[in-house]
């Protein structure tokens, strides 16, 4: 019996789902998904399985959803830092708990959704790229035939591309909604020279991701970036990148322009939130609705389904080790 245990192979930690955590270093802030703690010399990410939409968290978890964010951040990480270096130290559980061991205990609760970072400067800005017309860029152009306050050519469809892409800042809203800025209101706020690089980075990341994900048959209509400095000013991206939180990835077999797309996101709770609101259930207020279980798994399913797609990959046979930077 002790040895066929032994002789089995080692199962992936499969961790319950995670709303909120609370480990014994100090917390130095909670986004809409992420808890942050300071680690003195660094920051652990924790991204949870919270779910947000229109604005409003979820009171359901979707299980794995933090765990997708999270890997899937690293391997582009790993894959972009030639082109603009970033923030992310290791995702690997051991080397995580051995250089702070006040974490060893409740390494069960944030190994494989915790990333080990360098601790930044933010700036305040959200760096948007877009390389299809959608969203609230579409809403703009349709209104005004411009995007981010520059004219655009008339008679661009809704959801087709936009070449070259184009950059459209933002503001980072503490509460709600992103307010969409033009440039050189981003340069009033981060200075024109530094407005100039974090332009020329994100459209460089973007262009090798649309590359990337093409190759999988997936389209990255648009996406966001945030960027910190470090104390030599040297400029890195921080946060997420090319993670369904934060981008629209598009089938690329079934993109119509003329209309909305399908996407691999958090649609399956959109549809569900929208169908309520049409009947008259929810007002998109505060607090979320509860979400069927019938929701929740497919929005799983979703956001393994584009982890794999991209990376090639199940999202159990990420290799943790291999991100290990310093
Ligand atoms: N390397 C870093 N240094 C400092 N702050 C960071 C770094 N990486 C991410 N952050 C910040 O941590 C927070 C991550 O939490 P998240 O849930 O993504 O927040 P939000 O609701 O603002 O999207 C964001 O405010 C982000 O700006
Ligand atoms: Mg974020």
């Amino acid at each position: 019996m002790q040895s066929e245990l032994r002789r089995a192979p080692v199962p992936t930690p499969r961790n319950g789902p995670v709303s909120r955590t609370r480990l014994p270093v100090p917390l130095l802030r909670t986004g809409k998904v992420r808890d942050v703690y300071d680690l003195g010399d660094a920051l652990l990410m924790v991204a949870t399985d919270r779910v947000s939409a229109f604005d409003v968290v979820l009171p359901q978890p979707v299980p794995r959803k933090g765990e997708v964010l999270t890997l899937l951040s690293a391997w582009w990480f790993e894959r972009t830092r030639d082109v603009v270096p970033n923030h992310m130290l290791s995702v690997d559980p051991e080397e995580i708990a051995r250089r702070y061991p006040a974490l060893a205990a409740t390494r069960d609760v944030w190994a494989r959704r915790a990333m080990l970072v360098r601790k930044l400067d933010p700036f305040p800005v959200e760096c948007v790229v877009r390389g299809y017309l959608s969203g609230s860029a579409w809403k703009e152009y349709a209104r005004t035939g411009t995007l981010a306050g520059e004219p655009l050519p008339p008679g661009i469809f809704e959801c087709a591309q936009l070449e070259p892409p184009v950059f459209s800042p933002a503001t980072k809203a503490e509460e709600g909604h992103d307010e969409n800025i033009t440039f050189s209101r981003m340069a009033e706020i981060v200075g024109t020279a530094t407005a100039e690089a974090l332009r020329d980075a994100s459209l460089r990341l973007y262009r090798h991701g649309l590359e990337t994900a093409a190759r999988s048959g997936i389209i990255i209509a648009d996406t966001k970036f945030e960027f910190g400095q470090d104390e030599a000013g040297d400029i890195r991206v921080i946060d997420e990148v090319f993670t369904p939180d934060s981008s629209r990835f598009w089938p690329a077999e079934a993109h119509r322009p003329g209309g909305p797309q399908p996407s691999y996101d958090k649609q399956p709770v959109r549809d569900y939130l929208e169908s309520l609101v049409q009947q008259g259930a929810w007002d998109r207020q505060p607090p979320g609705p509860d979400l069927p279980e019938r929701v929740v798994q497919a929005t799983t399913e979703r956001y393994e389904r584009v982890f794999q797609r991209l990376t090639g990959m199940p999202l159990a046979e990420y290799p943790l080790q291999r991100e290990t930077l310093s």
